[in-house]
């Protein structure tokens, strides 16, 4: 066996699952859960039409790179969504397609990572758990940037000592966050593209939660966004992630892409052919359809504004809890222990939430994530009000 695999940590739903192991929740409240962050909002009818279109391509072996259609409308909305100026991105170099992030970021961790330089995989902590699996498996040591309240739910990235930046191969960036929801600003964005090249490391963006934001005057910017501002038309040393899961309720089509840095594109490329991931075709064009319209991402983020507003009111006055600047999670304190929390929360009111120790790690003694739990507004409005509720009522009993 892999030793490498040893190293895995226990995936935080399962801790959840022993956690709650053995609570017995009051027989007359349904279950509502607040933990998975699975979108639940209707898929977008004329995306499903498009798959279901083009069902005679399951006779046809995709390609890696996918279909020149594909890569091009991908390319329009990046131009369109984070001003990159015209003809700087090539659509048969600057862009992948990948089957989600989630596999986009194992895989393009092992592309990356050099095994012989005993190399760090730098990451937010908390963190989606894929960064480090990723970076553990690719023989690298991951190294985590604790994301407080006092810095905004950011790393303070000025106090990462240069010895972390020397040995850094790979910055993994969450961009908003999960699970604190926090945007990176741009100057931030740009002084981190200085030191990958003083330092010679590579940016892996993952911006899969971009287009759940609040103010549609305001989209959050990207790291394509400073490449642009930067006039860095190679897009050197920097790479996006984005999906359809979250910007239009597809997680079970599996759509994604990777745009930046073309000659790390090429080894991404090259890897994933022999990977064997390459997006079925029926996929694609299903893809290339929901990339190229905007207004069900809209009413897609009207939805999510409505329940922030809700849930907020009946939050805010019980417990420790912002509106997050975009994403579909509340990172919100718990009076006292977020594990003690979570298993009586769901005992008494049946609402699953999850503790935020589990998806961060203890350095130096300090947990970023304890104290506090994340709460996924992915259910219908009248649930989450409903769980709202009952969180705050067993706030006022307790
Ligand atoms: C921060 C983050 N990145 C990536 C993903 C993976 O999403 P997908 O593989 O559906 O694109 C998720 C899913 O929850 C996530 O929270």
């Amino acid at each position: 066996m892999n030793p490498a695999l040893a190293q895995l940590q226990p995936y935080p739903f399962e801790k959840l699952r022993a956690l709650l192991a053995g609570a017995q929740p009051a027989a007359d409240r349904s279950p509502i859960a607040l933990s998975i962050g699975e979108p639940k909002h209707r898929s977008p009818d004329f995306v499903a039409q498009a798959l279901t279109d083009s069902l005679d391509k399951l006779a046809v072996y995709p390609t890696t790179l996918g279909l020149a259609e594909l890569r091009q409308s991908i390319v329009n909305w990046c131009e369109q969504r984070f001003a990159v100026p015209a003809g700087w991105m090539d659509a048969a170099r600057h862009v992948l397609p990948v089957n989600g992030t989630r596999e986009a970021l194992f895989a393009f961790t092992q592309t990356v990572v050099d095994r012989s330089a005993k190399g760090l995989v730098v990451s937010p902590n908390p963190f989606y758990q894929i960064y480090e699996g990723a970076a553990l498996l690719a023989g690298a040591e991951p190294h985590y940037l604790p994301c407080l309240e006092q810095q905004g739910f950011n790393p303070d990235f000025d106090a990462v000592p240069e010895e972390v930046w020397q040995r850094c191969q790979i910055l993994f960036l969450c961009s908003p966050g999960n699970p604190t929801g926090a945007l990176i600003p741009l100057p931030v964005l740009k002084k981190l593209i200085a030191l990958a090249d003083q330092y010679d490391f590579v940016i892996a963006a993952d911006e899969c939660y971009s287009e759940l934001y609040f103010d549609e005057d305001v989209p959050p910017p990207g790291l394509l966004t400073a490449c642009a501002e930067l006039g860095r038309s190679d897009f050197k040393r920097c790479v996006v992630f984005h999906s359809l899961s979250k910007r239009s309720n597809l997680p079970g089509l599996r759509s994604g892409f990777v745009a930046g840095d073309a000659d790390i594109l090429k080894a991404f490329l090259l890897y994933r052919t022999y990977h064997g991931c390459a997006m079925p075709v029926q996929t694609q064009l299903a893809s290339i359809a929901a990339w190229n319209d905007e207004a069900h991402v809209r009413a897609n983020r009207d939805l999510y504004r409505e329940k922030f507003d809700a849930v907020l009111q009946i939050l805010a006055p019980v417990m420790d809890v912002q509106r997050p600047d975009g994403g579909f999670y509340l990172w919100a304190k718990t009076p006292g222990d977020d594990t003690t929390f979570t298993r009586k929360l769901f005992a008494a009111e049946h609402v699953t939430v999850v503790p935020g120790s589990y998806l961060s790690r203890e350095v130096n003694g300090v947990n970023p994530g304890a104290g506090r739990v994340r709460m996924a507004l992915v259910a219908p409005l009248a649930e989450c009000i409903e769980a709202a509720e009952r969180i705050a009522r067993f706030l006022r009993s307790n």
